[in-house]
């Protein structure tokens, strides 16, 4: 989140609205009610939970601000008509109510970067390190771990520094090896094209592990984009292509004998707050859009630029991934791929991979900073 600069509070004649005036920004407001809300005492929320002892159903509708001000470290102090007071960083409030969005990519890289961050882990052995990982993870889209055991303990082992492995209809781990008899495209030695994995199910794993277990062909490099940059190049060339990218909603049907899903959502979908939120991308797989007639030339033109866009190796990062190496990528953002490459006789390429929730991360990541004194709550 982009950090406010407040530089002065007022409150409305009649108690009711704070208004909070930053440089050069468009001023917040801020309803009594709300504040009152938001209070964190040890009256209003449970310390040791974070429980509400307030009842938000019970918030006194006539609540009102009789006194406020703003410390030099810019702390809000609020009196409320109930005799109620509380503080907490002007910046803590701000962020929660700032319609200037900071931009879809939400503080987030933009690609191009040159290759993935590398991280041994052998060295991922103490909260600082895994922490300093996962915020690589979250500002690149992906990171390289080298030194994995090579096997299926050894994914189970890094996956297991973000959380839970998630179950899918790949099972907890997936394997497979390329074979001059493919059985499905991933078996074979063609071209993957770049593609988001799940994208049938309503909400597709966000986390992805690809460990190599054993690589001795040529060729075949794990290729990679970072979906959000590639979106951000679509809106600034065509505003109106970006807005149906991000709001038509594709169907994805799924239908194996086993598997009849069919989730789906917008090719970039935008989170609550406007970041960008799951990206789904399966050439082979997406169904239909629900389109209005008027959009559907429109639309149907953005699909092919965006395509045009993801499909660019000039925008893609190639990874060839040694034994024991092990790459962890955003599925909701990053779409990837591969090259194709030729088995010789007695060559093999074998990889395993899990997924995980982005919530497993997301809740790791907080406890580390909470752990390391960088949150307060
Ligand atoms: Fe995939």
């Amino acid at each position: 989140m982009s950090a406010t600069v407040p530089t002065a509070i007022s409150v409305d004649e009649a108690g009711a609205v704070l208004t909070i005036v930053r440089h050069g920004r468009t001023p917040l407001r801020a309803h009594a009610m709300w504040l009152r809300d938001r209070c964190e005492c040890g009256d209003c929320r449970r310390s040791t939970t974070n429980e509400r002892l307030l009842d938000q159903a019970a918030l006194d509708p006539t609540t009102v601000i009789r006194e406020a001000s703003l410390s030099d470290s810019d702390d809000l102090m609020i009196v409320f008509s109930d005799g109620h007071q509380w503080t907490s960083g002007v910046g803590d409030v701000a962020v929660q109510i700032d319609p200037e969005s900071d931009g879809p990519m939400g503080g987030r890289t933009r690609w191009p970067i040159g290759s993935f961050a590398t991280f041994a882990r052998s060295d991922l052995r103490d909260d600082v390190a895994v922490l300093e990982m996962l915020d690589r993870f979250v500002a690149d889209g992906a990171v390289v771990v080298t030194g994995v055991e090579p096997s299926e303990s050894g994914l189970r082992d890094t996956a297991g520094l973000i959380g839970q492995i998630q179950m899918t209809n790949y099972g907890p781990t997936w394997s497979f090896e390329a074979s001059v008899d493919p059985v499905s495209e991933v078996e074979s030695m063609h071209m993957l094209r770049m593609h988001t994995d799940l994208p049938y199910r309503e909400q597709p794993a966000g986390v992805q592990l690809n460990l190599a277990i054993s690589i001795s062909s040529a060729g075949g490099a794990s290729t990679f984009v970072d979906g959000y940059s590639m979106a951000e190049i679509l809106r600034e060339e065509n505003p109106r292509a970006w807005d149906l990218l991000t709001s038509v909603h594709f169907e994805y049907p799924y239908l194996r004998s086993k598997v009849r899903l069919r989730g789906g959502g917008p090719l970039v979908g935008l989170d609550d707050v406007g970041h960008y939120g799951i990206v789904r991308r399966a050439p082979d797989l997406v169904g239909t859009p629900r389109v209005a007639a008027q959009d559907t030339a429109d639309l149907y033109a953005a699909v092919r630029r965006w395509g045009e866009i993801v499909d660019d190796p000039a925008n893609q990062i190639h990874v060839g991934l040694r034994p024991g190496e092990l790459v962890i990528f955003d599925n909701h953002r990053l779409l990837h791929g591969r090259t194709a490459f030729t088995l010789q006789p007695g060559e093999r390429r074998h990889l395993m991979g899990c997924y995980l929730e982005m919530d497993e991360l997301r809740n790791t990541i907080s406890v580390l900073r909470a752990a390391s004194g960088g949150e307060t709550r």
